[in-house]
């Protein structure tokens, strides 16, 4: 089968597609014929980064076998302790690898994919749209009428975070340049905020949580945008630009800081889980959420799409598709 194949670590253009042997599932898995991927921005991170590469797939205990997390396509074969899927169930969720034609992964890693949801936009799930589920939904718990603001609303995390907030009935701010403030007022913003026109933490205007992926504010001034009792919600850091030493200054700061102030600061770290994928499953099925894709790639086009990715504008998600047949 084809594969993108890590060569050596480096940037994107390192990344080769070759011919290796098909996987074979553990006990525990499931052999997936891959119908779509989609890329997240640690997948660009990760080739850079071997070492950090391996301590994320340590810990969200997936086996390293290639680049690329977010899969669905069609179960090919089960493990013989497997329970919930059989051969031609159409699945998606987290592995190691899916920048393939076939894939593994954990049967605890897989949901079954609605069918009035196509492979494309149920790859486009996994990692993005469990971030924000559990930022929003599990660290902010978010309450009806609470007015929540989204930094970085029309990447592939935010597009996610504007419909689940809305979804939970809160009075949603979005934040994005100007080219994006129609499509993020039409995925359900209630107010856009431009920020090439506009300093968020400058309009007056005060919120119960701030959900942020960007880091591109000092702590006084996330607090300033924050209700006293309010929760900032920490994801992303598309803002520092990939260096280690402003994202550690920004994480010692809010440490430092935050034991003395009224609002709570918390980090996330999204968690993979068949539950939480299967909720998303259920909302797309419901049209409460409708993944929104921005470019698509074939397999032989992974460099591509990941270049285009690490430019940091994506809007919504960028997906590989192979034989989609959707
Ligand atoms: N903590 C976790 O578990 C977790 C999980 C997933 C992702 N992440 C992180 O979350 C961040 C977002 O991920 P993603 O997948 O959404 O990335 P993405 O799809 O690459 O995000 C691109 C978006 O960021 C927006 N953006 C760039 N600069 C901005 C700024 N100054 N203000 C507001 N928006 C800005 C862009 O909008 P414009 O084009 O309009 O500028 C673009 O739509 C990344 O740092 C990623 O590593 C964390």
């Amino acid at each position: 089968m084809k594969a993108a194949v890590y060569s050596r670590h480096g940037r994107a253009d390192v990344l080769e597609i070759e011919d290796v042997q098909k996987p074979a599932p553990a006990d525990n898995e499931v052999l997936i014929e891959v119908r779509a991927a989609s890329l997240n921005p640690i997948d660009a991170g990760s080739l850079r980064h071997p070492f950090a590469r391996r301590i994320l797939f340590a810990l969200s205990r997936l086996k390293i076998t290639g680049p690329g997390r977010d899969v669905a396509g069609e179960v090919e074969a089960v493990g013989s302790q497997v329970t919930q899927f059989k051969p031609g169930d159409a699945v998606f969720g987290w592995c190691g690898g899916a920048f393939a034609e076939y894939a593994c992964a954990p049967e605890s890693a897989l949901a079954i994919k609605p069918a009035n949801v196509t492979f494309e936009q149920a790859a486009a799930v996994p990692v993005a749209g469990l971030t924000a589920l559990q930022g929003l939904r599990d660290k902010a718990q978010i309450q009806p009428g609470q007015k929540v603001l989204v930094n970085g609303a029309a990447g592939g995390v935010g597009t996610f975070a504007v419909q689940i907030a809305k979804s939970l009935g809160a009075d949603v701010t979005g934040v994005c340049s100007t080219r994006n403030v129609e499509m993020v007022r039409s995925i359900g913003a209630d107010h856009v905020i431009d920020y090439s026109q506009e300093d968020l933490t400058r309009g007056g205007q005060h919120y119960d949580v701030m959900f942020d992926l960007v880091a591109n504010h000092s702590f006084s001034a996330r607090r300033r945008v924050l209700n006293p009792k309010g929760i900032y919600i920490g994801a992303g850091v598309l803002g520092l630009g990939g260096s280690m030493a402003r994202l550690l200054a920004h994480q010692v700061g809010e440490l430092v800081q935050s034991p003395f102030a009224s609002q709570r600061f918390i980090t996330l770290m999204a968690k993979l889980n068949h539950a939480d994928l299967t909720t998303m499953g259920e909302l797309m099925e419901a049209g409460k959420v409708t993944p929104v894709i921005d470019k698509r790639y074939g397999l032989s086009e992974v460099l591509e799409a990941l270049r285009y990715l690490e430019e940091g504008h994506a809007r919504g998600k960028v997906v590989l598709t192979l034989d989609c047949g959707d």
